[in-house]
């Protein structure tokens, strides 16, 4: 076993695989949309998942605020839609989102789509948790997942 340090504590936990989603919110109806793998199941009863946000990033404030949010399980299709929400100013006009019935910016054709309520945050370290309870969702057996693992899509 090694001490850790930020190299080695990447590299080990980038053996772990995980799927890709991108998460949209809107503030003033503007769309923010930002590619995150640290979703996870939380609770079943009531249904919950969690996801973390760096406190770093340029969109935190708008993300704290929001009440609902939409998260976006990509399909192995959408490696092109997990770059873009990666970068700082992701691109919108391509993407022909659909109105949730909280009033969620949903991406369309997706593995599975959550909607969202933001029920808790909580900072840890230079993260913070978000949890959210689920109020819709639906997803499609004919797809396959995006799938993360060493640091690239596989
Ligand atoms: C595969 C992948 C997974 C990511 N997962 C997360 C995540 O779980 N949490 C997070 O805060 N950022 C994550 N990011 C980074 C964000 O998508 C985004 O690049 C980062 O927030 C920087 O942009 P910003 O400062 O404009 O917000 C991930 C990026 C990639 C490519």
């Amino acid at each position: 076993m090694k001490k850790v340090n930020i190299k080695n504590f990447k590299k080990t936990l980038s053996k772990f695989s995980t799927g890709i989603t991108v998460i949209c919110i809107k503030n003033n109806n503007t769309i923010y949309g930002k590619t995150v793998n640290s979703f996870n199941s939380l609770s079943l009863n009531p249904p919950m998942v969690l996801f973390s946000l760096g406190n770093y990033s340029s969109s935190i404030n708008k993300f704290l605020k929001t009440k609902f949010l939409s998260i976006n399980i990509l399909s192995n299709k959408q490696k092109k839609l997990s770059d873009n929400f990666a970068s700082s100013i992701p691109k919108l006009e391509n993407i022909n989102f659909i109105e949730g019935k909280n009033k969620t910016a949903i991406i369309p054709n997706c593995i599975a789509n959550l909607e969202c309520k933001l029920i808790d945050k909580i900072k840890k370290g230079d993260h913070i948790i978000f949890v959210c309870e689920i109020l819709e969702l639906q997803s499609n057996d004919k797809l396959k997942p995006l799938v993360y693992f060493n640091s690239k899509y596989n």
